[in-house]
């Protein structure tokens, strides 16, 4: 297992290109599932959880090739097993994510159920009751969902609460049931407008992505595209955050600032100072950081995917800050780990309370979840000495060479075996 070394003090300097957006690429590659033509897909980032994804749309027949520019090609044209495995799943909770589709396309599917995950219970009821009113049976064997439908019927579908998976699964299967589905209190996140976009240019018709009314026409067939993923802005954010917390100056190069306004925002309450352009947003700092208290909430609102690594840079900032995790209900895992570099935190409820202390000091920590690694590894660039961060598995999942592009902006740090 690998684990990052990072000798910590050193601010960050320089321009770095963020890679394309993990939650907006597992959907798009799933959406290949709904035609036998070819989807091709530019800017799929290099991470664990899309190989994973590429691994079991594989396995169910979907044949998948790159060209020399890495355009991904995606060919659904003989899906002989439309099955998701418990070995799959387990790993990674979006494979829930070829639900919709499988059936949409195929008349059935069996995918194995999500069991607990660390950071909260995340049930897929939501999934389950938007195939149901479109007209799916779906049964529940051995800890497998099983799916059938002859062919779903469009529904007005209100969900219970906002679910990003939820609204992205119902709308891939909404595109080819008979007749118009609406899915109201649908997620709004830019993720979920990329995929209808991509969806769109397959001959969907969809309107109100973006908007918590998604309306979709079914069509008889969908067919190929091309398809670029958007930029990561979760990957943004944590580069911004790194190089507040270490009072540097980065510039990321092919962000998108509009998509990033609550985190921007806070951003500034630090004491940084951001500048953005077309396609890039840059960050400067020197000194000390304001305190910043966070609430997590669907978007537009501040991402709980944010969260722990605000926590980290609120561990040395001015003041004291209030970090409230509002999506999911176990999402404070790095809280001890934080401490144990010296970090200042006391959870009470779903809030944490962040009291600034003058500096972090190296120590070895454990990463437990993508997020969390990422706020242990801003902590590490902040700390005296030498952090260890292992399970370095974790940060895989979500972050592309993220040693590499660290490195490229100054950071001392470097990826050895445990
Ligand atoms: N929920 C239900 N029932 C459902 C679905 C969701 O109760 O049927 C609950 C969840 O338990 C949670 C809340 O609703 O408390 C919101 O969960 P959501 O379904 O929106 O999360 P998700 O779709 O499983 C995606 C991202 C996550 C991100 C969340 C919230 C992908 C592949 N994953 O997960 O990303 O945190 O939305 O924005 O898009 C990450 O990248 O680190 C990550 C965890």
């Amino acid at each position: 297992m690998d684990k990052l070394v990072i000798e910590g003090g050193i601010p960050l300097h320089g321009d770095i290109a963020v890679s394309g957006a993990k939650n907006a690429a597992l959907p798009i590659l799933c959406a290949a599932l709904l035609t036998s033509d070819p989807l091709i897909v530019h800017n799929v980032p290099h991470l664990r959880d899309v190989t994973t994804m590429l691994n079991l749309l594989a396995q169910m027949g979907v044949s998948v090739s790159l060209d020399e520019s890495e355009d991904m090609e995606l060919r659904a044209s003989n899906l002989t097993q439309p099955v998701a495995p418990y070995e799959l799943v387990k790993t990674m909770r979006a494979v829930v994510l070829v639900l919709g589709p499988l059936i949409a396309r195929c008349g059935e599917a069996r995918v194995s159920l999500p069991g607990g995950c660390a950071i909260g219970l995340r049930p897929v009821d939501q999934h389950i009751k938007g195939l149901q009113a479109m007209g799916a049976t779906i049964e529940m064997e051995h800890g497998y969902m099983l799916a059938r439908a002859n062919r779903l019927k469009g529904a007005r579908i209100c969900m219970d609460l906002v679910t990003v998976t939820g609204t992205e699964n119902l709308m891939m299967a909404a595109t080819l049931a008979e007749g118009t589905t609406a899915i109201e209190n649908a997620a709004r996140e830019p993720e979920v407008v990329d995929l209808a976009d991509c969806l769109t240019a397959m001959g969907a018709r969809i309107h109100g992505a973006g908007t918590d009314v998604i309306t979709i026409e079914g069509v008889n067939r969908l067919h190929g595209a091309r398809h670029r993923v958007m930029p990561d802005r979760i990957e943004t954010g944590t580069f911004l955050v790194a190089a507040a917390a270490t009072g540097g100056e980065v510039r990321v190069t092919g962000a998108r600032s509009g998509i990033l306004d609550a985190v921007l925002e806070k951003l500034r309450e630090t004491g940084a100072q951001l500048e953005s352009g077309p396609d890039w947003i840059r960050l400067s700092a020197n000194g000390a950081l304001n305190a910043v208290s966070v609430r997590t909430a669907p978007y537009p609102a501040f991402p709980t995917d944010m969260q722990a690594q605000f926590m980290a840079l609120n561990s040395v900032a001015c003041g004291t800050a209030m970090v409230t995790e509002t999506i999911f209900e176990n999402r404070f895992m790095h809280v001890q780990e934080l401490r144990r570099l010296g970090a200042d935190i006391e959870v009470e409820g779903n809030t944490a309370v962040v009291r600034g202390v003058p500096r972090l000091e190296g120590a070895t920590v454990m990463a437990t979840d993508l997020r969390a690694s990422a706020s242990l590894v801003i902590a590490g660039l902040m700390a005296q000495g030498v952090t260890t961060v292992e399970r370095v598995y974790h940060l895989d999942r979500g972050y592309e060479r993220i040693e590499e592009k660290l490195s490229r902006l100054g950071a001392r740090i470097r990826r050895a075996r445990s």
